[in-house]
């Protein structure tokens, strides 16, 4: 074992985070669930433990195996999955549980080459599932293990390129401890998140100071270096809420894609915040004439690619709906639709506005 390894452990053993996945969910201890680990480290792949724990104990109450996810609707599937972000991941789970009920008897595969044959399982989440649940001597590498590396032995290719991936992954490899992957993957994720932080490093606290070469030189902030990254566009959208006897007009977005399956209030990029402006916008994408009334709500928002403002108008519909694809949804039973964050903000604005006194009239349209 290597010197580093042997810190590194030596430091999990007494400092291991208590997180549910971790803990045994219905079976032996020490040999945690195979489903569970699975389950989490695709909640982990974007998002922070803090925000992963109650999602992941609410999804193992309503899929505590499996064959209850396989079996489940892929509605109810992206409803619990709601407020995470990446909503291709929960529908992911959804097919690979599909697929292990069909090929696999209901058992997650234990080895790297099967486990990334299902969908959503790339390298570094088939690594993670392969030696947490199963034991198997095979490195990892996300994001936070990337810095760890790149400052412990002070690599200074930028870590989004391929030859700096390679020389990372090579790094992870050459001191995995025999037998012990699962806790040495662990140690080094705990790591990243308590010790090794992107911003001012906690170094009088880690385990292996003594070994940081990057440290040494003083240039453990200037570590991972990174490809410079383009500046991410900014889009204007215009969300029509046309509000009825109670219910509102929502658009079940297509299956793949950003926020696949969810749904939404009709919206249309816009060029200015005008009610003609929206009112074409509407018009061309959904062949549905509105007329907008007032302003309901201003959302910002930040995805990956691009950053987006949202301004939701209450509309009224200027002919009758005939022969469209959006649905007549009465408010009481919205929160049962999953949405993404700017959706949901723009139905809670609705809610309350729906509820004062100053409500919109119940006729439909208003010629
Ligand atoms: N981040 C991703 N996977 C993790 C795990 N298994 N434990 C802690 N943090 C993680």
């Amino acid at each position: 074992m290597t010197e580093f390894a042997r810190c590194i452990l030596a430091w999990y053993e007494r400092h291991a985070r208590v997180l549910p996945w971790r803990s045994p969910v219905g079976s032996e201890r020490g040999h945690p669930n195979p489903y569970a680990v699975w389950i989490s480290e695709i909640m982990l792949q974007q998002t922070r433990v803090d925000a992963v724990i109650p999602y992941f104990t609410r999804w193992m109450k309503r899929f505590p195996t499996i064959q209850a996810l396989a079996a489940a609707t892929e509605q109810e599937v992206l409803a619990h999955w709601e407020g995470l972000g990446y909503y291709s991941r929960a529908r992911n789970l959804h097919r690979a549980a599909k697929q292990i009920v069909a090929a696999h008897h209901g058992q997650l595969p234990a080895t790297v080459a099967e486990l990334r044959n299902l969908p959503g399982i790339g390298r570094y989440t088939a690594a993670a599932i392969a030696s947490i649940a199963f034991g198997q001597d095979v490195a990892t590498l996300d994001g936070n293990l990337k810095r760890v590396f790149a400052r412990v032995f002070d690599v200074s290719l930028p870590v989004d390129s391929a030859e700096g991936e390679n020389t990372l992954w090579q790094l992870a490899e050459a001191h995995l401890p025999p037998g012990r992957a699962g806790d040495y993957n662990q140690a080094l994720m705990d790591l990243g998140a308590s010790i090794c932080l992107p911003k001012r490093p906690r170094c009088l606290l880690c385990p292996v100071q003594q070994l940081c070469l990057a440290r040494a030189q003083g240039v453990q902030e200037q570590r991972p270096v990174k490809k410079p990254k383009a500046e991410v566009p900014h889009k204007l959208k215009a969300a029509a809420v046309i509000l009825f006897d109670g219910k509102t007009l929502l658009n079940r977005r297509p299956t793949t894609g950003l926020l696949g399956g969810l749904w939404e209030f009709p919206a249309a990029e816009v060029e200015t915040d005008s009610p003609t402006a929206v009112s074409l916008a509407i018009q061309t994408a959904y062949a549905l004439h509105v007329t907008p009334i007032s302003r309901l709500a201003v959302i910002q928002h930040a995805y990956t690619h691009f950053r987006l403002t949202e301004i939701s108008w209450l509309c009224r519909l200027a002919e009758p709906l005939v022969e469209s694809s959006l649905e007549w949804i009465a408010l009481s039973d919205l929160a049962s639709y999953p949405m993404g964050k700017v959706d949901r903000r723009i139905a809670w604005h609705l809610l309350s506005f729906s509820a004062s006194p100053a409500s919109f009239d119940r006729r439909p349209y208003d010629p």
